[in-house]
């Protein structure tokens, strides 16, 4: 099976050219110029038309959070419902983070990610392992990490009783990662204080969803993420913060990386778009005070007038922050989000914006914050590299895997739940209702088949196959 993308503009993290894509098989097998002679002897199975539209390298979710168990439920997308909604959103590939919790051996926490997206996913998929209990056994089984193709994994400084690490067992881990190669993923927030700041709130009857981001102030956030470089530098280790949201988190990443040192920021749309004044502020839907629950998730969404949403912006322009992913947990309002109506603590922490991650960012290029070439690098290129994929992912030349998106910028997106405008994730509301966007999503590929085309989902779950990664290009 081949198919000829013509007339379109192809956008690399490099620039931007005219050409038209050949895909033979599962791989791009040439990019042309434009009446090229090659060009005119090819007789393609499939055409598309591509004049005046994007072709860009399918989008990469490096985090994602696929049925994940946390606050009492299970996020409600599923890995087929999940990636469905990736691949209408232009997402060919996701990263998402297999469980280990306290307790539980490591390979038997991968080996159960494994489990639940083996022939359920419409996109191709990796994973990173969540360490949620460091003792001299897990330790020792993230050295067989490397060899089932997960080359990072994720602690977190959050979450005491869950997944919480304290600072002995970060080091442990941190030397463990230097050891071995791999990268070492951060949720930076002061969980224990957190816990006392929101315990105060909630015996005070602050307990409105409200009170989550006042309770997860930025200064947790920062001095976390601090004190994640200080262990990452002492133990020489290479080091990568998620989901970031408050500014002077972001000047510690800044400051670290000025000083040479290998750290590196992540950030989601949530942080880019909404804020603890107009989400979590009051509210009047039907859910009243409770409908700021639809955007609990930590760390938390922060004030707009105190400058983190700007912040986040700069970080992406000056490269203070490399990756936005969406750290994609969804979880309905009924029956999950609601455990938490009279106590915010109780309240699920999690966003889904899988399916709108492509489109979100492209609003910076139409606002101007950012470049056509950014963009592809934001969205695909950069999370490639960081994390061992580049070169059959994450770039269009030959060789690559065949993974297009062929974006129409004169396109328009209605994002949202309410009627007319069904998302395709699993949930009863959107955290982007009412996001009226320029650009759209006309086409998706996975290595050469057509996802999504005229409107229509045409994928099949099982077609993605898993992503054995290698190390990130982003290590010395
Ligand atoms: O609120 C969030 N971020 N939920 C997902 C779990 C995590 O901490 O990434
Ligand atoms: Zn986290
Ligand atoms: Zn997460
Ligand atoms: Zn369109």
């Amino acid at each position: 099976m081949t198919i000829l993308i013509k007339g379109g503009t192809v956008v690399n993290a490099t620039g931007t050219v005219e050409a038209d894509v050949l895909v033979d098989g599962e791989q791009i097998v040439a990019v042309l110029a434009p009446g090229s002679q090659t060009l005119g002897s090819i007789e393609a199975d499939e055409v598309v038309d591509a004049t005046g539209k994007y072709v860009i390298p399918g989008g990469i979710d490096a985090h994602t959070h696929m049925q994940l168990p946390f606050g009492g439920t299970q996020a409600s997308d599923t890995f087929e419902t999940g990636t469905t909604a990736a691949a209408w959103g232009g997402t060919t590939s996701i990263i998402d983070f297999a469980v280990q919790k306290y307790g539980e051996r490591v390979e038997d926490g991968l080996a159960h990610w494994h489990e639940l997206a083996d022939g359920n996913c419409a996109i191709d998929y990796g994973f990173h392992q969540i360490i949620g209990g460091v003792d001299d056994e897990s330790l020792k089984a993230m050295e067989g990490l490397i060899d089932e193709g997960v080359t990072s994994y994720k602690l977190f400084m959050a979450y005491p009783g869950v997944f919480y690490s304290d600072d002995a067992q970060i080091l442990r881990a941190m030397q463990k990662a230097r050891e071995m190669g791999l990268l070492t993923m951060m949720h930076a927030e002061n969980g224990p204080a957190i816990d006392v700041l929101a315990a105060q709130l909630a015996e005070s009857g602050k307990t409105t969803p409200y009170y989550h981001g006042i309770a997860r102030a930025w200064q947790m956030e920062e001095e976390a993420t601090h004190r994640a470089i200080m262990l990452a530098d002492v133990t020489d280790a290479p080091l990568y913060v998620v989901h970031m949201s408050a500014k002077q988190a972001v000047a510690q990443v800044a400051w670290a990386r000025d000083n040479g040192k290998n750290v590196f920021g992540e950030t989601c749309p949530q942080y880019l778009y909404l804020s603890l004044e107009k989400q979590l502020g009051a509210r009047s839907d039907e859910w009243g005070d409770f409908e700021g629950a639809k955007w609990v998730c930590s760390t938390p969404l922060r004030s707009e007038e105190e400058g983190h949403l700007e912040a986040m912006w700069q970080g992406l322009r000056t490269n203070d922050l490399q990756m936005v992913s969406t750290d994609h947990c969804p979880f309905c309002m009924k029956d999950q989000k609601e455990l938490g109506k009279d106590d915010f603590r109780a309240i699920p922490n999690g966003i889904g914006s899988i399916e709108h991650r492509v489109d979100l960012l492209y609003q910076g290029v139409v606002d101007g914050r950012i470049s056509l070439p950014r963009w592809v690098e934001l969205i695909s290129t950069t999370p490639a590299r960081m994390f061992g994929l580049y070169g059959k992912k994450g770039v269009i030349q030959p060789g690559a895997d065949a993974d297009i998106v062929v974006y129409d910028p004169n396109g328009h997106t209605s994002i949202g739940y309410g009627e007319g405008k069904k998302h395709h994730m699993n949930m009863d509301h959107s955290a982007w209702e009412g996001f009226e966007i320029d650009g759209h999503v006309d086409v998706t590929i996975s290595r050469g088949t057509v996802l999504v085309a005229d409107g229509e989902f045409k994928g099949t779950k099982g077609h993605g196959q898993y992503l054995k990664r290698d190390l990130t290009q982003y290590l010395t």
